[in-house]
């Protein structure tokens, strides 16, 4: 295990460790291919799907953060979930959470479904009985997301790690919307760990990339062969783009985390939200394994809008600083419409299934000026109070914080328990 701090590790991935000039930042190798020294004498490298030394340096280093033997860079944060599945087979069982990211369920119902790639049987961890249904299903894989998408809700690795020592399952934790500053799940004891690094590890909306962390060489062995093999390895101008933006991940989640803190403060106390979807609200029914487990409540946080789903469009149309995408985890604030956007993909009976309502939002809180944040947020719900009762518009505005574009964030209290793990 790492003695370094994880700031160190991310700032200094690569710094000042090239032979050939002494440069500070690491080279891009763009190459294909390597020449062999001589007839039959390759050298380190010889194909870059198979190896290359930037890919290698990012894999080196998310292993380093998150705790593990082996990390593996791949070109898709899905790719580094179909990885991960090359470890069982059609007579093994794959347990999954039901709310778990939507093209994640998408690969693996259809790996289920249409190739009988492996038996699946889906979980609500929230329910008392999970434990149950996973004894039952005797899985060889149980695949966790914690906090969810876009719910937040939270599963308890440690106690789920436990269980799948009874049947020698292998757990796997998606760690996107933490990243290793805000949750090592390998310190857990989880086996595999996987990212779209797409999100917070590379933390500026210009890649798509995925990793894998591997607790064990030789599980990090099999699925580096895998990721030949498939062809799922990153190129080498996404993984360099990934290391710049890795190097600043810590003060980057801690700005963020800053910002949501405000704004879910600013939420509670907004009429037109119904309810506020936060692990670091006190009365969010993961709360305490969240702050048990998690370094930080991170900076992903959904609501539901008290208003008619007709109104949605005027919400959305009023913002101006959160920008209206599917992703999450760059520096920019973004915010999503679950049911048509991240989960279009599920169907109405399994959207409600999963607790996922009409009018429920998510933001991805980004690291702009949290006050700026707080008055578009304002904008919206103004707009929205004016379409739906066009007298109140004046008192509204006042009430819901429209005068803050000018204030600072010291005028937004701020919740304590928020702030406890920083
Ligand atoms: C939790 C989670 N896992 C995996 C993925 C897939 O990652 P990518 O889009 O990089 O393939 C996503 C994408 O949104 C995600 O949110």
């Amino acid at each position: 295990m790492s003695q370094r701090h994880s700031a160190t590790i991310a700032a200094r991935a690569g710094i000042a460790q090239d032979p050939a000039f002494g440069a500070v930042t690491p080279p891009l190798y763009l190459t294909s291919t390597y020449e062999l020294k001589a007839f039959k004498q390759p050298g380190q490298y010889d194909y870059s799907r198979s190896n290359n030394p930037t890919r290698d340096l990012l894999g080196e280093t998310l292993a380093e953060l998150e705790g593990g033997a082996k990390g593996l860079v791949t070109n898709t944060g899905m790719s580094a979930c179909l990885l991960a599945l090359q470890l069982i087979g059609p007579d093994d069982t794959l347990v999954i959470p039901h709310d778990c990211y939507g093209g994640s369920y998408r690969l693996f119902f259809n790996l289920a479904s249409r190739k009988r790639a492996f038996k699946l049987k889906v979980v609500n961890f929230q329910l008392e009985q999970w434990a149950e249904e996973v004894r039952a299903a005797k899985p060889a894989m149980i695949w966790l997301e914690t906090p969810s998408n876009p719910l937040l809700q939270i599963t308890d690795i440690q106690a789920v790690v436990a269980l799948a020592k009874e049947f020698s399952a292998k757990v796997v934790v998606d760690n996107t919307f933490l990243s290793p500053v805000l949750q090592k799940p390998l310190d857990l004891g989880a086996d595999i760990v996987v990212h779209s690094t797409t999100k917070f590890i590379n933390g500026h909306s210009d890649i798509i990339g995925g990793a894998l962390i591997a607790k064990e060489q030789s599980v990090g062995d099999e699925l580096k062969w895998w990721a030949n093999c498939l062809g799922v390895t990153a190129g080498a101008f996404d993984s360099y783009q990934t290391l710049r933006g890795l190097r600043t991940l810590l003060p980057r989640i801690k700005q963020h985390q800053h910002n949501a803190a405000l704004v879910v403060d600013y939420l509670q106390q907004q009429p037109l939200v119904n309810k506020v979807y936060y692990p670091g609200l006190p009365d969010h029914p993961g709360h305490a394994i969240a702050k048990a487990q998690q370094f930080g409540f991170g900076s992903m946080l959904s609501f539901d809008l008290a208003a008619d789903e007709a109104l949605l469009p005027v919400f959305f149309s009023a913002l101006k600083c959160f920008t209206l995408a599917q992703s999450l985890g760059g520096i920019e604030s973004l915010i999503c419409h679950p049911g048509s956007m991240t989960h279009a993909s599920l169907d109405a009976a399994t959207q409600k299934a999963a607790g996922i309502g009409p009018t429920l939002i998510r933001l991805s809180v980004g690291i702009e000026d949290a006050a700026e944040l707080i008055a578009d947020l304002a904008q919206g719900f103004a707009a929205v109070q004016q379409q739906s009762d066009p007298t109140a518009q004046a008192s509204a505005a006042a009430a819901q914080g429209g005068q803050s574009t000018a204030g600072s964030d010291a005028q937004f209290r701020l919740n304590p328990a928020f702030t406890a793990l920083w």
